[in-house]
């Protein structure tokens, strides 16, 4: 084989594997280094995916169990085989990963398997079952992505004290289970397993859920998984957490009152956040600056301090989601093809896959009040949108923020039925740099969650017509 390449990629996540493809499609000769064994990175192994297809065949568990019969389908004996659902997890993460694997071969994009360095600006070194091979390339891609964080002293052994790879496979439903942190991962986690039969019990070192997201949004939210049955302490500081006799015991302070409290629960997930993975890169001796969090420092065009190499994804400022890695990859391939690649940070979009879900695009209330943007607000429930009633799912609601002077939407937040589809429609308007009057007087279809957005944009002017 010949070792050359104009581009090789460091990881296989939705960042890298896309970059690799789009670097491809443009004609560059391509490699992308992945150590997993199967590509897609976190997002399709061991996060986003196998997530997903539990928090669907859940969904439909608990569905059958508590409404099929009050909707006049009649089942009886109804019975959770886990075992079948983890496979059928697997199934799906399988015919994902496998077809990223052929959209390389399609593409012709070299795909190198082993553990990536970086030797010098243009080569890279591949490690796989002892062996070590180099290549050299004329551009390098860093997207190696992130690794759960975990609190200091806390051993995960992904038995009873697990990550998020480790709640994405327990055998047996934990009959207590306590998760830490109430952020995206908590949350969706403690509704798997909540519907599954679990008691959760969520402890929250801030006085409310979802950091960073629009507080009419995270108080609803807060609001709508008590009444799911998950409990939540709130203001509460783990410090500790010990696995005794098969069981794990986890120490809490209040931290107003600073009184402490001791929980004794059959599994705990640390989802505390999650680090970028640079250690193994040798980027120091590359003279590649990091910030204090470890992550990789680049300019606008995605370049590290080193003109050649480039980072895109986790390892980079911004949140950490699967499609912001994506379009990085797409803007850094077509950079170094000459184009003019970006990527508009002010529309990405966010979504919490609970039920109801959570979606989230631009600015928030509070970001904006901080700014001292002058903004009006459009509302509108989902209790009054007549899909959602027929639907018997009219939690939530939809939330409009338009700039004061212009009418230009700056920011939506939603909490309701099937939202993270309906975010899309939002960001598009807001790539058109649309108002909330455009979204007014487009027409949506009868009867449609998306009529939602549409009278949140009549609201605006307070002239919703169902409310
Ligand atoms: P997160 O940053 O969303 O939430 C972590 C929470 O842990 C915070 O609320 C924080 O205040 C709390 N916390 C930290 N230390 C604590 C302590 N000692 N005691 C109690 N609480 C403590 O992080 P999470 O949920 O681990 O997710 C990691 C990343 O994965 C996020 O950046 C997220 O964007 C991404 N992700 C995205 C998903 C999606 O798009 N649907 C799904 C899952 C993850």
């Amino acid at each position: 084989m010949d070792n050359n390449f104009d581009v090789i990629v460091i990881g296989g996540g939705p960042g890298g594997y896309v970059c690799a493809i789009r670097s491809a499609q443009l004609g560059l000769k391509t490699a992308c280094v992945e150590s997993r064994g199967t590509l897609g990175g976190t997002c399709l192994n061991v996060g986003c995916i196998p997530s997903k297809s539990l928090l669907n065949l859940s969904e439909n568990y608990h569905s059958v169990l508590k409404h099929y019969n009050g909707l006049g389908i009649e089942v009886e004996n109804v019975k959770l085989n886990l075992k079948k659902m983890m496979m059928r997890k697997e199934k799906s993460v399988s015919i994902l990963t496998k077809g990223v694997e052929f959209l390389f071969k399609k593409n012709k994009v070299t795909y190198l398997k082993g553990t990536g360095s970086i030797v010098s600006a243009n080569k890279v070194s591949v490690k796989n079952n002892g062996k070590k091979i180099d290549y050299n390339s004329k551009n390098i891609v860093i997207s190696t992505g992130s690794k759960p964080s975990f609190l200091p002293n806390i051993a995960i052994d992904e038995k009873i004290i697990v990550s998020s790879t480790g709640a994405l496979s327990f055998s047996k439903v934990p009959k207590n289970l306590i998760i830490i942190g109430g952020g995206y991962i908590g949350l969706e986690m403690g509704s798997i397993w909540k519907r599954l039969g679990s008691n959760i019990t969520v402890v929250e070192f801030l006085d409310h859920i979802v950091p960073g997201m629009d507080q009419d949004i995270s108080k609803e939210f807060l609001k709508i998984l008590t009444k799911q049955g998950i409990e939540f302490k709130l203001n509460s500081e783990v410090t500790d957490v010990k696995a005794i006799g098969g069981k794990a015991v986890v120490d809490f302070t209040n931290v107003s009152t600073k009184k402490r409290k001791s929980v004794e629960c059959d599994k705990v997930l640390v989802a505390v956040g999650r680090k970028p993975n640079t250690k193994e890169l040798n980027l120091d001796k590359l003279g590649i600056i990091c910030d204090k969090n470890d992550k990789v420092k680049v300019d606008k065009n995605f370049r590290t301090s080193k003109k050649n190499i480039y980072a895109i994804g986790d390892v980079i400022e911004g949140p950490m989601l699967a499609h912001k890695a994506e379009e990085e990859g797409i803007a850094v391939a077509e950079i170094i093809s000459g184009q003019a690649g970006h990527v508009n940070y002010n529309v990405i979009p966010g979504v919490i896959y609970t039920s109801p879900e959570v979606a989230t695009v631009g600015k928030t209330e509070g970001e904006l009040l901080k700014k001292g943007v002058k903004y009006k607000i459009g509302k509108f429930p989902f209790l009054a949108n007549p899909r959602a009633k027929v639907n018997e799912n009219a939690e939530g609601f939809v939330k409009i923020l338009v700039e004061d002077k212009t009418d230009k939407i700056l920011g939506v937040h939603m909490i309701g039925p099937n939202v993270g589809d309906l975010i899309g429609e939002i960001a598009i308007a807001m790539e058109f740099g649309a108002s909330s009057e455009d979204i007014a007087r487009t027409c949506h279809a009868h009867p449609t969650y998306s009529e939602a957005i549409k009278e949140a944009a009549l609201a605006v002017d307070k002239r919703a017509i169902h409310f």
